[in-house]
């Protein structure tokens, strides 16, 4: 099987009421325990690459991590670019093999956004590639840039279908309350969803595949881990995960998850250093490491997307 693009996993997650992840890849361990759970499981699965994780690894070993990946577990897997921010950035990803681009045009106005995400469009569908477009803005972190609460906005459902229409998109990420990071809502705050936005835009864009991203959920487990072991996250509060449950089962077909893998493996590591503090070879601390991602997908897989199965 080679890489895939997401018009058949959306199709099909679409009709059987899951979601599928879209989980960030940094280094070979991330990408290594997403695939392994993802083939555990028989789930078709998302690989995305942030503009930190190209400057960080570069392209080329992604690409081919990714292609060792797709050969090793034989699950649709599509490889994906992380808001994308500009044009240049789309088409060398495209040019470079990927299968499915978002262009993060939710920073500027709603015509520049139409415009410039048609521009990426009109190119990647010649290519056979596909787009996920951006309505709204999440509060957080993303790229070292600082969306503050003040400045982040729901998605306004009058807007969906002219972009949609105008643009040629292939999925619509839409805020509805997540945030990038793991600092998504204040203590004693309740968390909550406008799962009432999201029925609104589900029923103006029948059929059309919707993505949720900033959904990690940090597990208190992992927390407990990385603050007992030094590491002090207080009050890092993610999106309950009977929330994530409610929104796979609607037009929500793609489910971004990044901060809880980093938890997961960084609570991994600073445990076993911290009870074998004479260990040196990253080998030691890289495979618990790897087994928490896998450990940690998985359990997103089966107990909260319902893709497991469906590949
Ligand atoms: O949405 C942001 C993702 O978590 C990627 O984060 O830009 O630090 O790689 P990054
Ligand atoms: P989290 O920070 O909630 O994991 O979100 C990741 C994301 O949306 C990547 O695009
Ligand atoms: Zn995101």
């Amino acid at each position: 099987m080679a890489l895939v693009t997401t018009t058949e996993m959306f199709k099909k997650a679409y009709e059987g009421g899951y979601a599928v992840g879209a989980f960030n890849v940094n280094n070979m361990e991330i990408v290594q325990g997403i695939t392994e759970a993802a083939a555990a499981l028989n789930a078709p699965v998302i690989l995305q690459v942030s503009a930190g994780a190209r400057k960080y690894a570069s392209h080329a070993y992604l690409m081919k991590m990714v292609e060792a990946a797709v050969a090793d577990t034989g699950v649709p897997i599509a490889l994906h670019l992380d808001h994308g921010a500009d044009f240049e950035t789309c088409k060398s990803c495209i040019d470079g093999g990927f299968t499915s681009v978002m262009f993060d045009g939710s920073h500027h106005s709603f015509e520049d956004n139409i415009k410039l995400t048609k521009q990426v469009v009109d190119y990647a569908h010649s290519k056979g590639v596909t787009v996920e477009g951006e309505l709204g803005q999440l509060a957080g972190v993303e790229d070292d840039v600082n969306v503050s609460e003040e400045d982040a906005s729901y998605t306004r459902p009058e807007e969906v279908q002219e972009f949609v229409s105008k643009t040629g998109v292939d999925s619509l990420a839409i805020a509805i309350g997540t945030s990038h990071g793991a600092f998504k809502f204040k203590p004693g705050q309740e968390p909550q969803l406008r799962f009432d936005i999201l029925d609104e835009i589900t029923k103006l864009l029948p059929g059309f595949p919707i993505v949720l991203h900033g959904a990690s959920s940090v597990p208190q487990d992992f927390l407990e881990e990385i603050n007992k072991y030094g590491g002090a996250m207080p009050g890092a509060i993610g999106i309950p995960e009977d929330m994530l449950r409610k929104a796979a089962k609607s037009a929500v077909c793609k489910i971004n998850i990044d901060s809880d893998i980093r938890m997961a493996m960084t609570a991994a590591i600073r445990k076993h250093l911290a009870e074998n503090p004479s260990h040196f070879d990253p080998r030691q601390y890289l495979t618990p490491a790897r087994q928490a991602v896998k450990d940690m997908v998985a359990h997103k897989i089966s107990n909260v997307l319902g893709c497991n199965g469906k590949a």
